[in-house]
């Protein structure tokens, strides 16, 4: 089919597509301001984003075999995310065999019959369309309901990402030439000028293998940074550390060097099996979480550190869990990480919106256990994680967000919810959603005051009991430490001289109970229903 007959179905579909209800406008182009994103306002813009992937052999959007494209992006909004971190692989703009063929041809050749058949129920307008048309089409399909995006290259040969020694993970690299990834970048940066939703380009995933050095580092990231501005000066340029993501920690000694400003953010993927698959199992969950946040925040979280002065963006652009809740070890990561993530206010992608895959690694209509929809694309896999997940979006603070004075909100990584209700600030206290919490500031004196009033904390010195907020001046039941090698644990003391922790009981009551795994050595000790974290907020 000729360009023409493509570009009509493509309006069709968006004319047809008129009911969806759309994320709400931000003036865009988006830049930074210290470490935050800003809108075309100066207003902090926090990125709550989906992985949702595009870079495997089929090269199309995942899960158009499941559902018109146009529910899933309302699947996206339902979820409370106001953007999508797409991913490409570099053959797309740069191979012109690979980028002419149909969604059909392409489908064909892998031997998909059954979910193009799919496709064509679900998606029919799709199926004719060129690889690079079809990619296109989902960038108007996103942008119509005004979802943001990332484009995302993920990997140059179409396939599932990533090994130490796959050959794809360096410049220099047998699948990693260099400057036909220039040549992609450019050209990608140049198709999204016609999509002003695109508004940020992460520039390689996960850089890694044996070519790995700073280096050159140094000498490709500022060069693809520098041809991406150029092509298009809307978008964000966003930057990956070495080591699969994981690790910045260079550029504490040595900032990168572009001839622009406000546009660089950097990137960081965090998983439970980010630092070792057995970190999480093999020692106490409270001195496990403290010691690799503290990594975290050395290798990538300080570059957002030091409040709203100076510093860049961080992009946490990979995070996720097994959502049948069955991987012990990403249970303990998600509490740890929910707490870092909220008290640092990142901008994030969850990996991934994707229930399936129409093929990965040899395996048709694979099951993606960590994707928030389910097998059928229509349902979510864990709906209390996506609840917790959720807190995240919104921001708790930042530029030009609100005139309100600093407070702080006492989160509570297992749930995603925060200590009280501004509308019930007398009788037992309970979790509410963070924005209906009080303005809590934690004094000198160690106590958690209401701002502004004379109301405390106050624990009532015995286990299992509610606390209660009262007027009093400061004793041993309202003064509250934090405990333990997580520094999660809100501790105040007991008349016969013990610790007494923060808890919760039947969902949502804040009670105190008898500090969990202060003094073991057990690894399975869990104390993640007595993490609060204090978090900086000026939500208003
Ligand atoms: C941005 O600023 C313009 C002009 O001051 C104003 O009309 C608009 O409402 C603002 N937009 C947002 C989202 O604040
Ligand atoms: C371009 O894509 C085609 C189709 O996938 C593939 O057969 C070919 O090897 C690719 N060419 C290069 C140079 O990678
Ligand atoms: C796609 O193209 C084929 C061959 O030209 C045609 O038979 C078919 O009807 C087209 N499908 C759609 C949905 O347009
Ligand atoms: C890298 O790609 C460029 C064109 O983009 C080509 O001229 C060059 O030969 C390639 N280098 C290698 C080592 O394949």
């Amino acid at each position: 089919m000729g360009y023409l007959g493509e570009i009509s179905i493509i309006v069709l579909l968006c004319v047809s597509m008129s009911w969806i209800d759309r994320a709400e406008a931000v003036p865009l182009p988006l830049s930074t301001e210290s470490r935050w994103i800003v809108d075309g306002n100066g207003t902090r813009v926090k990125l709550a984003c989906v992985n949702w992937p595009s870079h495997l052999q089929p090269v199309l959007a995942e899960g158009l075999d499941k559902l018109p494209a146009q529910d899933i992006t309302g699947q996206i909004l339902g979820m409370g995310f106001n953007c999508v971190r797409l991913t490409w692989p570099l053959e797309l703009p740069m191979n012109i065999t690979l980028r002419s063929l149909t969604v059909t041809q392409n489908f064909r050749q892998l031997g998909l019959e059954e979910s193009l058949n799919s496709i064509e129920a679900y998606n029919p307008w799709v199926v004719n369309l060129s690889l690079m048309r079809a990619f296109e089409a989902m960038l108007m399909v996103l942008q119509h309901d005004g979802l943001m995006i990332v484009l995302d290259n993920h990997i140059t040969t179409p396939g599932w990402c990533c090994n130490w020694n796959d050959n794809n993970g360096f410049f220099g690299d047998m699948y990693f030439n260099a400057s036909m990834w220039i040549d992609g970048l450019r050209e990608m940066a140049t198709v999204a000028l016609r999509y002003s939703n695109v508004i940020g380009m992460s520039l390689r995933n996960e850089l890694r293998g044996p070519k790995s050095n700073i280096d050159d580092w140094y000498k490709y990231m500022q060069q693809g940074a520098e041809t991406v501005h150029a092509a298009n000066p809307n978008v964000l340029v966003i930057l990956s550390g070495m080591n699969y993501d994981s690790d910045l920690s260079f550029l504490h000694d040595r900032p990168v060097k572009v001839s622009f400003s406000g546009k660089l953010v950097f990137e960081v993927h965090w998983y439970s099996f980010s630092h070792g698959r057995t970190a999480w199992m093999d020692a106490p969950l409270n001195d496990v979480c403290g010691r690799i946040s503290a990594r975290v925040m050395a290798t990538a979280g300080f570059l957002a550190a030091g409040g709203d002065f100076g510093g860049y963006p961080v992009f946490v652009s990979e995070f996720g869990v097994d959502m049948r809740g069955t991987d012990a070890a990403d249970n303990r990561f998600l509490s740890c990480f929910m707490a870092a993530a909220a008290e640092q206010d990142w901008d994030f992608a969850v990996w991934g919106l994707q229930g399936s895959y129409y093929l990965r690694q040899g395996m048709k209509d694979l099951d993606e256990t960590f994707g928030l929809l389910d097998h059928s694309w229509t349902g979510f896999r864990n709906s209390i994680t996506l609840k917790r997940i959720s807190s995240l979006q919104r921001p708790f603070r930042g530029a030009g967000l609100s005139q309100t004075a600093v407070y702080q909100v006492i989160f509570h990584p297992l749930t995603g919810l925060c200590i009280g209700h501004k509308n019930r600030l007398l009788g037992p206290i309970r979790l509410e959603f963070c924005s209906l919490s009080p303005r809590w500031t934690y004094t000198a004196q160690r106590t958690l005051e209401v701002m502004g009033t004379q109301y405390v904390l106050q624990s009532s010195g015995d286990f299992q009991k509610p606390i209660e907020l009262m007027a009093s001046l400061p004793d041993q039941a309202s003064q509250w430490v934090l405990l333990s090698g997580s520094k999660l644990q809100l501790a105040s003391t007991a008349l016969d001289g013990s610790s007494l922790c923060l808890d919760v009981f039947s969902n949502d009551y804040v009670i105190t109970e008898k500090c969990k795994c202060l003094d073991s050595n057990d690894p399975t000790c869990d104390p993640a229903s007595q993490w609060f974290r204090l978090v900086d907020s000026t939500m208003p």
